[in-house]
């Protein structure tokens, strides 16, 4: 049993320096140069091979005050949206960066993929699940990559998840418990409110967070298909003034949701059993657990709930009427950066024309279940997910 676990649990990460040809240079753009750009912005500028070229931002003058601020000179900003971006030839775009709020995530990636650019999305994949399949249609319909910004996936720690229950110590997987949240973080960064008004985010931790969540566990399982879902949202402290004691302006605005909650059925008779918060009145609402029918994964929670893996994990196994437990270290490998991770692996996928690192055959699932919840929530009822073919 230990040298098993052992072997499971032997991290030798991808130690290979991968070699960046240098001489072929990505031409990149970034569309919408709010605060997640700037992350995108300081990966390409660490990439050998890449020419950030083209800045768009629908409020006039932010793009070019957002690559001086960044120190990269030479850029063309002089656009009104996206569309005046990626319609001047000249600017001879591989690849672009969509870092637009999440109501503006199927317009820009569309009309990318329509003009020949391959696309760095950010997450969440959409808001709705017409739009993603809409933004599905444009992808099979260029043959351009298209790769939702899902960055913890990169995360070894996330990655072991994944081994152990491939590795089948835990047997069939029948039951999944997995969110988390935040017991007051509700995000209005740099007194931007684009993440908490229904015309520019859409949805609220649910998508912000939630999808996170949901990759975390159903990548690990293969991403079965979702049935049916019974979903909950609320709002309770993004409306209450006293939840933003220095701008209780704030609770007008705030136009999504704080909480959600789902029992979802996956195909292969998977229960997914879900919850995710911006605020709640405890610190935590659980653990992710996965249960199998020979052994069980417990994985912390994090305060914040952005993506990572909150402390060891522990593997429960009963072998010959003995119960073990086995303690997961965190693992830290010492490489890149997450964000730089998604980009490299991103830039690889374009320029080797392989999948991309987080393909929308997936994410489809994730926002269908996202959707999903927000139509059962708002009907009162269970309801069946169906996912149109692309
Ligand atoms: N991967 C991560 O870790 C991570 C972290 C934070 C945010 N995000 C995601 O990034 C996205 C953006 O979040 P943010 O906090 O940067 O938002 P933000 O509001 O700060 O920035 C978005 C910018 O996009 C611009 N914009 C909107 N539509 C546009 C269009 N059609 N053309 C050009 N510009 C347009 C807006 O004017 C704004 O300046 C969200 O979907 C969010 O979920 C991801």
């Amino acid at each position: 049993m230990a040298e098993k676990m052992d072997a499971l649990l032997d991290y030798s990460g991808s130690k290979d320096e991968k070699v960046v040809d240098a001489n072929r240079k990505m031409r990149v753009g970034i569309i919408g140069c709010g605060w997640i750009a700037d992350a995108h912005v300081d990966s390409y500028k660490r990439m050998p091979d890449v020419e950030i070229v083209a800045g768009s931002d629908l409020i006039p003058g932010k793009a070019a005050e957002f690559f001086k601020r960044h120190g990269v000179e030479g850029v063309k900003t002089d656009y009104a949206s996206h569309k005046e971006m990626l319609d001047d030839e000249s600017l001879q775009l591989d690849a672009v960066s969509v870092c637009t709020y999440n109501r503006q995530h199927a317009a820009p990636t569309i009309y990318a993929l329509q003009k020949g650019v391959h696309v760095l999305l950010e997450k969440p994949f959409t808001v709705t699940l017409d739009e993603a399949i809409e933004v599905m249609k444009a992808e099979k319909e260029s043959g351009k990559v298209l790769s939702i910004g899902f960055q913890p996936r990169l995360d070894p720690n996330m990655q072991m998840i994944k081994k152990i229950v491939e590795s089948g110590e835990l047997g069939k997987i029948y039951y999944i418990q997995t969110g988390g949240g935040r017991r007051r973080g509700i995000p209005t960064p740099f007194k931007e409110v684009t993440f908490i008004r229904d015309e520019t985010a859409g949805l609220g931790a649910l998508a912000d967070i939630g999808c996170y969540s949901l990759d975390m566990v159903l990548n690990a399982i293969g991403y079965p298909k979702p049935l049916t879902v019974t979903g909950y949202k609320s709002d309770f402290f993004g409306k209450n003034p006293t939840t933003y004691p220095n701008n209780p302006e704030y609770a007008a605005k705030f136009g999504v949701d704080d909480f959600a909650a789902a029992f979802i059925r996956l195909e292969g008779g998977i229960i997914l059993d879900f919850r995710i918060a911006w605020a709640m009145n405890i610190d935590t609402p659980g653990d992710t657990i996965i249960l199998g029918t020979q052994g069980g994964l417990r994985i912390p929670s994090t305060d914040c709930w952005n993506g990572t893996v909150g402390g060891a994990m522990t593997i429960y196994k009963t072998i010959g009427g003995i119960n073990y437990e086995t303690q997961v270290p965190i693992i830290n490998d010492g490489g890149p950066s997450l964000f730089d991770r998604k980009i490299r692996s991103f830039l690889d996928a374009c320029k080797n024309g392989t999948q991309a690192p987080v393909p929308t055959s997936q994410i489809i699932y994730n926002q269908a279940i996202l959707d999903g919840i927000a139509k059962s929530a708002k009907l009162g009822r269970e309801i069946e997910i169906e996912i149109p073919e692309v």
